[in-house]
């Protein structure tokens, strides 16, 4: 019998530490692919939009807000044909190229290297350059990691200083190329384990700065990928891969959607099983990350070797009248819902999964962000971060499920329609605080969340909620608060438990205060 109100229990340790959930499993991504980056992030220092050196402020204070821990730049699928000797140097005399991936358009290369971490030194974020493996050479991969990172008289710190920067950069994240087996140059999986050893072995640490080099990993559920990349590092590294592996983590990328990898549909005009099928794909995440964790646990038992995800989100049909190359989409109250569902699965893989990146910040396929001239909107996407920002290096603390009847079946598919994950942050002094995050995924049906949470004494503090009246509800300049976060009085104790009653196709958090263990 189908029950009229679904429900989940369960009991949370909050003096059992899980994982470490990183900040930079919050991480943002950033291509030069239609407006996220001209539009987006950059409009020169001329425009009458109000900037910094060329940066949008208003994008930039609207990420700051967000807590971007850190952005990947320049691609994706431009990173392989990205040349950075172009993007350096005095704005007029760079050379142009065609963006043959994205739209075809011309690319001035006025956004390079300098514009980059000047962007993210506003943001406060670490950079993650995407390296040229597909067109570039050994050569120029590691030149480039010179001019970033060396000081003294180098000939490649040399140039930077030329070019009016004395000190280099810290560059904590390094990836070597993009998609290999599509975009980046169709290779097979041997084929790149070879390559991404020897350019990663040319990406050198220089001065104090420490590459973490990231090797492109498989799409979606390419296993057999992964286990190639791990079975290349342990020839190299053995079982301790801090001795010998020439890279530290390896991507994969997934994204959804909405069960037709042939066609998307639109991202505002969708029906309930669109909706249902898209929540199916984005499940998938669940079973792909474990997937890929249980391959690298056969190679990598200590966990030294770190899982990213760097491309994740929807993927939808472009707005009308929009160029097809550019990627512009909306983003509805079901994208809010599937980043809920994705970040939960993010916590529960904290151990393996170091880091993941959403695509893409600006006005390209799930954005936090959409610019229209000076006009910005946050998007539902947007407000599910700035919700979930306190998980960030939190501790995580996995919720034993004791019972569940939340699930939708369909013959567009089945999945749980409740998800849930806790974290905490302690002081020194032992008091903290703990978030609760809830989605409920059902259409109509509201639903209650009861959580027994044992081994510290805690009150219920501040709650939030994000829902609309219908699922394609979205935001746009004339209507920027359709899909917003209000406070939430669904949450209470009873006895040891905490109780949230959500309403359907929601998103709320709950924050604890937590007294000394
Ligand atoms: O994010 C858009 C594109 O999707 C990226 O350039 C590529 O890596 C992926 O296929």
């Amino acid at each position: 019998m189908r029950l009229t109100h679904p429900a989940l229990t369960g009991v949370v340790d909050l003096d059992v530490d899980g994982p470490v959930i990183s900040r930079h499993l919050y991480g943002h991504f950033a291509e030069h692919l239609g407006r996220c980056i001209y539009g987006g992030f950059w409009v020169g220092e001329d425009s009458d939009v109000p900037n910094t050196a060329g940066l949008r402020d208003d994008v930039v204070a609207a990420l700051r807000a967000l807590a971007v821990p850190n952005l990947r730049w320049p691609g994706g699928c431009f990173a392989d044909e990205y040349h950075w000797l172009n993007g350096v140097g005095p704005r007029e005399q760079r050379p142009t190229m065609v963006n043959t991936h994205w739209g075809d358009v011309v690319e001035d290369n006025s956004f390079g290297s300098h514009e980059f971490l000047h962007l993210c030194e506003l943001l406060g974020a670490d950079p993650y350059v995407a390296g040229n493996v597909g067109s570039g050479t050994v050569a120029e991969m590691s030149d480039w990691v010179e001019y970033l990172t060396r000081s003294g008289d180098a000939p490649m710190s040399r140039l930077r200083q030329l070019h009016g920067r004395d000190e280099p950069w810290r560059i904590p994240f390094w990836g070597v190329g993009n998609e290999p087996w599509g975009c980046g140059g169709h290779m097979t999986d041997e084929q790149y384990a070879r390559l991404a050893a020897q350019f990663a072995t040319y990406c050198r640490d220089h001065d104090g700065n420490r590459l973490y080099r990231i090797a492109a990993g498989p799409h979606r559920d390419d296993y057999a990928w992964t286990e190639t990349l791990m079975r290349s590092v342990a020839a190299l590294g053995g079982r301790r891969h801090e001795r010998g592996a020439p890279w530290q983590a390896l991507s994969f990328h997934y994204y959804t959607l909405g069960g037709s990898p042939q066609k998307a549909g639109s991202a505002t005009r969708f029906d309930v099983d669109d909706y249902h099928r898209t929540m199916v794909d984005a499940w998938r995440m669940d079973e792909i990350v474990a997937g890929h964790s249980r391959v690298m646990d056969a190679y990598d038992p200590h966990a030294e070797i770190g899982l990213v995800c760097d491309e994740w989100g929807t993927w939808w049909q472009v707005e009308e009248g929009t160029n097809p190359g550019f990627l512009f989409q909306q983003n509805a109250l079901r994208d809010a819902l599937v980043a809920g569902v994705h970040l939960d699965v993010f916590h529960a893989h904290a151990r393996r999964l170091v880091m993941a990146n959403l695509a893409q910040t600006v006005n390209v396929l799930q954005a936090v962000l959409l610019t229209d001239g000076p006009d910005l909107v946050l998007t539902p996407t947007y407000h599910v971060f700035a919700m979930n920002k306190g998980h960030q290096d939190a501790t995580s603390h996995p919720v034993h499920v004791t019972a569940d009847d939340a699930r939708h079946e369909s013959g567009a598919g089945s999945y749980r329609t409740l998800t849930t994950s806790v974290s905490s942050h302690t002081d020194a002094s032992g008091t903290g605080t703990a978030l609760v995050s809830l989605t409920n995924l059902d259409v109509e049906r509201p639903a209650t969340v009861t959580l027994d949470l044992r081994g510290r004494a805690w009150t219920v503090g501040a709650a939030t909620l994000l829902t609309a009246p219908t699922l394609q509800a979205h935001n746009t300049a004339a209507d920027p608060r359709a899909v917003a976060p209000v406070a939430f009085d669904g949450a209470r104790r009873e006895g040891t438990s905490l109780v949230v009653d959500l309403p359907p196709h929601a998103f709320a958090t709950v924050e604890l205060a937590l007294a000394p263990a």
